[in-house]
């Protein structure tokens, strides 16, 4: 089969390699029919997180039942699945919980797992013609409808994108009537806006320096915030005391409800063309509100082989925890619980009420991903989302 693979920093290609295979009982083979790019795919491209050369790359798929394990029984060849991004067992004691991103039994000896991912478990990705789904029972969401109809795009992002959105919301308790500030607009950061609007948030503010991610900030109906044009903590303080702030809540002019959807790969605004992995926490220590909660989903690596200067190869980092304490801000981290929320998102999509499809910008075949690739590092030629149809 084809399948993107990573050869090196700032290279993929496009190679043959052995086809997916059902090699348990519990295995199924998917052939996919869309598989999207993510950022972080590119902390990998980037040569920061260690992949090796030779991994299968994705882990967003989509697509269509080929083969089935013996022990398979909740799906059969023919149908049409989405598969969640961290893979799960579905019955240890986390997955009971829900909490399936940290799931004991897909990474012995460690918790939690996914395809295509350095550090993540010995499981090929899924930008590749088909892919092995392990606890296909627990792991195969089915979806009506065929490969390429109008909701191709909105159920490929419930592969990861919709759900990490989704998940930051959760951590950072977005209710309705909130007050939201989102850095980075990306395609999780952007549904992470989305999914507060569908929540009934009060008012949503996205950052980041890109026109064409502000853009569609705006067309989702959230406040984009161009931190190029000055300190997007000032602006949107101004933003609020500008919409009339109720008299004696003065010192309430930042925001209840902050998610950092950029991670250790920040922007240093100070020094534009360098990384500051503090430098999302920091402007976010500054806005949240007293009693704020945060939602922290852009990945902090374990791991980085080369830190900016405010970083550290294990990840150590420092940031304002006085403020935070002060303020009496509560933090919520890390790796979505597909198991939690999928169902319920793919609810929303077949309803209609909610297309996070939107945020798609691209479409290629696999022997497309290495231009695609290259123009999403680069955050070049419009390119938020881009999907391969293999
Ligand atoms: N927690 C999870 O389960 C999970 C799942 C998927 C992705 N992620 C992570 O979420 C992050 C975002 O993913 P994506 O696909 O949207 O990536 P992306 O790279 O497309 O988007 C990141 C955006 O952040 C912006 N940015 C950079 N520095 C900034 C700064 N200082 N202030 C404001 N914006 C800034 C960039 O311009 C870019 O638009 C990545 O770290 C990714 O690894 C986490
Ligand atoms: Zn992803
Ligand atoms: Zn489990």
């Amino acid at each position: 089969m084809r399948a993107v693979v990573f050869t090196g920093d700032r290279s993929v290609t496009v190679q043959d390699v052995p086809d997916a295979s059902v090699e348990g009982p519990e295995d199924v083979v998917v052939r996919i029919s869309s598989s999207a790019l993510c950022g972080t795919d590119l902390h990998m491209y980037d040569g920061r997180t260690g992949a090796t050369p030779g991994l299968v790359l994705g882990h967003e798929p989509l697509g269509v039942v080929e083969q089935v394990g013996s022990a398979v029984e909740m799906v059969a060849p023919g149908d049409r699945v989405v598969i969640p991004t961290h893979l799960y067992c579905g019955l240890c004691v986390n997955c009971a919980r829900g909490l399936s991103a940290a799931c004991l039994r897909v990474r012995p000896g460690q918790f939690g797992a996914a395809y295509g991912y350095a550090g993540m478990g010995p499981y090929p990705g899924a930008q590749a013609e088909l892919l092995r789904v392990p606890f296909a029972d627990a792991n195969c969401i089915p979806v009506p409808g065929e490969p390429g109809d109008d909701l191709e795009d909105d159920l490929v992002l419930l592969a990861d994108a919709f759900v990490t959105g989704w998940h930051a919301t959760e951590l950072a308790q977005a209710r309705p009537g909130a007050t939201v500030a989102v850095f980075g607009a990306g395609t999780i950061g952007l549904l992470a806006a989305y999914s507060c609007l569908l929540k009934s948030a009060a008012e949503v503010f996205v950052v980041d320096a890109v026109p064409e991610r502000l853009d569609k900030a705006g067309e989702l109906g959230a406040v984009p915030v161009d931190y190029r044009l000055a300190d997007p903590v000032e602006q949107i303080r101004e933003l609020r005391r500008a919409g009339g702030l109720p008299p004696g809540e003065e010192s309430m002019s930042g925001v209840d409800v902050g998610i950092d959807a950029v991670g250790f790969q920040a922007h240093d605004r100070a020094a534009p063309g360098s990384e500051n992995p503090t430098q999302v926490i920091s402007d976010l220590a500054r806005l949240i509100n007293p009693t704020g909660r945060l939602g922290i989903i852009g990945v902090y690596a374990e791991r980085d082989l080369h830190p900016a200067p405010e970083g550290n190869p294990d990840g150590r980092l420092t940031v304002p925890w006085a403020t935070l304490f002060s303020k009496g801000v509560s933090v919520g981290f890390g790796r979505t619980h597909d198991r939690r929320y999928t169902v319920l998102l793919r609810d929303l999509v077949l309803s209609g009420r909610a297309r996070p499809g939107v945020v798609v910008t691209h479409h290629g075949r696999l022997d497309d991903a290495p231009g695609l690739y290259q123009a999403f590092d680069q955050r070049a030629d419009g390119v938020v989302k881009a999907v391969l149809r293999p």
